[in-house]
């Protein structure tokens, strides 16, 4: 048995998709276990981009089957776009999907409400998430109020109907109470489609605990995917600038029912520097010419809201962070192509509170207040100036490019036994497979 969850390290967008991609060549059942289509996991195969926002990255090897876990929360009509699409291009996912019962429910009022706080001056006070707007906050809100729905409320149509109209109505009537200028959406005809499209799925939906169980039991390899990054987390990110989700490792055992011996790898993914998407804090984020330089080779546009992406330094108290919280096995360091032309390359090693030489922070903190205080204090390293995209051999990569993995390694404790030289799933240095004995 070896089982492996690949969890983001920083605020989403490390590169999961891909890495969850090459990895499922070697396994048998991938799992998404939290988030919603938030998500966007981008994969490059033979020059064709797909991205993904509910669909778990295994798709394109057949030797897996697909689950999508209790902690997820699914937009039913995404789902079916994704898997209409997904059919289209001939891949059948009938027999091979499997959507959690236990799974709750977005629908299109969990998305207006998600809109309607965001735009809403007097609720943000000027201080916006900067959501996605889908609703991953409002469903999540009803699965702890205990008034969600869940796949398993569709095998009792008349229950189901019940229950959507009495929580929709909870939920717009206290919103109409606040937001009067607000058009609220037609229940019914949320309610029509809803019905229709879940019928469709029904067939994909079963009790995915026994199964992933089962196959765990057999010996064969289970990979769970993660969906955004160690810094959205809903208990252990930038409150309240994070994801209603636990991202890190916690969620993937309650997202998917299995157990802390049935994990044997926990691997991190980060770049190699960093971005995020939306509002909240991001002490090394560069706001010049550099910050433009990542963003543009970087190609740092949001694969789910097309939303620039702010980019900075890359912060190793970040990196230790999320090694503790999530005991990393091992990293997978990304995107090392769009240092290339770069003369020097910083990572911030620990900071100063209030600009104050005497008052030196070494660990990434929770505070969200002392955390826009920060100033960042930073380790240069060489850069190397020349092309790395596409190297698959770790003895290949630039004398500079080597040494700042093994610094990063050193600093975060933490073996870093893949490193990704562009998008493309062929771009990629394997020091160690995670399923070599
Ligand atoms: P995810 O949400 O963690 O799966 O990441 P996204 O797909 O949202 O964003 C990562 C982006 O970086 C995607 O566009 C990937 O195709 C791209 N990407 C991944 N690895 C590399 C790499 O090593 N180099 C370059 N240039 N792009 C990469
Ligand atoms: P992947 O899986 C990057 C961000 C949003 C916003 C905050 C809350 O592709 O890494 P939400 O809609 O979840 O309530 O928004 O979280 N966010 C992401 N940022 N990558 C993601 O997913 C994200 N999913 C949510 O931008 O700041
Ligand atoms: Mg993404």
């Amino acid at each position: 048995m070896a089982n492996i969850a690949i969890l983001g390290c920083q605020w989403g967008d490390e590169g999961k998709g891909k890495i969850v991609d090459l990895l499922t060549e070697k396994t048998n059942a991938v799992v998404r276990f939290q988030g919603g289509n938030n998500a966007g996991h981008t994969i490059w195969v033979d020059g064709k981009k797909s991205v993904f926002h509910l669909m778990p990255s295994g798709v394109f090897h057949p030797n897996n089957i697909l689950v999508i876990g209790n902690g997820v929360v699914i937009n039913p009509h995404i789902l079916w776009e994704e898997i209409n699409q997904l059919s289209e291009t001939g891949i059948d996912l009938k027999g091979r999907l499997f959507i959690s019962d236990s799974a709750h429910i977005i629908t299109n009022f969990h998305s207006a409400i998600d809109k309607i706080r965001e735009e809403d001056k007097i609720l943000t006070k000027g201080s916006k998430i900067g959501t996605t707007g889908l609703g991953i906050g409002p469903a999540y809100e009803d699965k702890c109020a205990r008034v969600g729905l869940r796949f398993m409320d569709f095998y009792d149509m008349d229950l189901c109907e019940e229950k959507f109209y009495h929580n929709a109505g909870l939920h717009l009537s206290s919103v109409q109470a606040v937001h009067k200028n607000y058009e609220l959406p037609n229940l019914d005809d949320i309610y029509s489609s809803l019905k229709e499209v879940s019928l469709k799925l029904l067939p994909f939906v079963c009790d995915t605990l026994d199964l992933l169980h089962k196959i765990s039991d057999k010996g064969e390899h289970i990979l769970l995917e993660g969906a955004q990054g160690c810094f959205l987390d809903i208990d252990h990110g930038t409150y309240p600038f994070v994801t209603s989700s636990n991202t890190t490792i916690g969620g993937a055992l309650t997202g998917t029912g299995m157990s802390t011996k049935m994990i044997d790898q926990v691997i991190g993914v980060s770049k190699f520097y960093a971005t995020r998407v939306g509002e909240g804090p991001f002490p090394t984020e560069l706001n010049d010419e550099i910050g433009a330089l990542l963003q543009e080779k970087g190609h740092e546009k949001g694969a789910t809201t097309g939303r620039d992406r702010r980019c900075g330094w890359l912060d190793v108290c970040q990196l230790q962070k999320a090694s503790l919280l999530n005991g990393l096995t091992s990293m997978v360091l990304t995107k090392l192509d769009v240092l290339d032309t770069l003369a020097e390359i910083k990572i911030c090693t620990h900071y100063l509170v209030g600009g104050d030489v005497d008052k030196i922070e070494n660990k990434f903190p929770n505070r969200t207040d002392i955390l826009s205080e920060l100033t960042p204090v930073y380790e240069t390293l060489p850069g190397w100036q020349s092309p790395t995209k596409g190297i698959r051999e770790f003895s290949e990569l630039p004398k500079n490019a080597k040494s700042l993995v093994k610094r990063i390694e050193e600093l975060v404790k933490v073996p870093v036994t893949i490193v990704s030289t562009g998008p493309d799933r062929l771009d990629t240095i394997i020091r160690k497979h995670p399923f070599a004995d």
